[in-house]
Parts: C-alpha cells; structure tokens; sequence
C-alpha cells in the first residue's frame, strides 16, 4: 500500500506499516492512530491535504486471531524489502522535511537503528532534506494514564510542529 498526498509536498510523514484499517481503506493513518494523528497535525497547525503521509513498510503484517489481525511488528529484512519502494516516492516528491514516526520508520530512511529520545528534536541531514525522528502516535494510544498521554500527546504536537517550521 503506497501513500498519499500531494507530489509536491514539503513535510513528508512515515508511518511503521498499514494497521488493519489502512490495508483494508488501501490508504495511510485511517484508524485509530491516524485518528490520533489527525487531532495532533491539526493541533500543530498542518492540514493534511498539504503533506505526504506514507509508510516503511508496505503490507500489514499480522496474526490472525479469531476474527481479528493483530498487527505485528516488521522486522529488518522487511523493512530493507520496501526501502526500494520508500525510496521511489521520497524520490518524486523530495520533501524538505521528514517526520519519522518510531523507530521502524527510522531505521528505513536513516539506515541504521536508533534511540528515539536520543534523536529526537534534532534535525539529521539526509541526501535531500532534513529529517525529524519521533513516536509513533500508536505509542500514545498505549499509554497507561491520563497524565502520561497529555504529556507525551502534547511533546508529539511539539515535534510535529518544530517539523512543520523548519519547512519555513
Ligand atoms: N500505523 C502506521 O504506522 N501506519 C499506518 O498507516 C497506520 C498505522
């Protein structure tokens, strides 16, 4: 499943993988983290329908149980597998900014693993561009309470926001 948005996006977002939602909508960020997703882009002033919104990996990868799939995590070969199809559409739309959302996303674009807390906030120069590494908004749907949520909620706006300045 490709991604989507405008060719000539300047903020580019990589999800991990379509979620059960998304591989069945064949679009990106559709359930419940782009729910999420949606409210914080809003909440940091980026209307969707400007930006490039795709994924690392381009299946869902999953388990059945029961009636449902229940997402599993892509591992290194897959990601390396759809590095080619990554690369053809940052190619064509040349994003000056990427936001990297977790550590899936980051490793595709960025070749190499890293810490989000240790990278994040920071620009990293890329071929063409710069990138911003952040979470995943499925983390702040998983978190346990209350205050943790507003604050991790309010840190992902932050990130999505110093993003959405850099492209100027
Ligand atoms: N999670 C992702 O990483 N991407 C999606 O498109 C949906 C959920």
């Amino acid at each position: 499943m490709f991604g989507e948005g405008p060719a000539d996006a300047r903020l580019m977002l990589v999800g991990e993988q379509p979620g059960d939602q998304e591989d069945i909508a064949g679009r990106p960020f559709v359930g419940p983290a782009g729910h999420i997703l949606d409210r914080a882009l809003a909440d940091a002033g980026i209307d969707r329908a400007t930006i490039y919104v795709t994924n690392a990996v381009k299946h869902f990868k999953f388990e059945p149980r029961g009636k449902r799939r229940i997402h599993r995590k892509p591992d290194g070969g897959e990601i390396a597998a759809c590095r080619f199809w990554l690369e053809q559409e940052r190619a064509l739309v040349r994003p000056a900014v990427t936001v990297l959302l977790g550590a899936s996303a980051a490793q595709a674009v960025l070749g190499r693993t890293v810490t989000i807390s240790r990278v994040r906030g920071s620009a990293i120069a890329l071929h063409a561009g710069v990138a911003f590494v952040t979470v995943h908004p499925s983390y702040l749907l998983r978190l346990p309470d209350q205050a943790s949520r507003e604050r991790e909620y309010a840190h992902f706006v932050r990130d999505l926001r110093q993003a959405a300045a850099t492209v100027g």
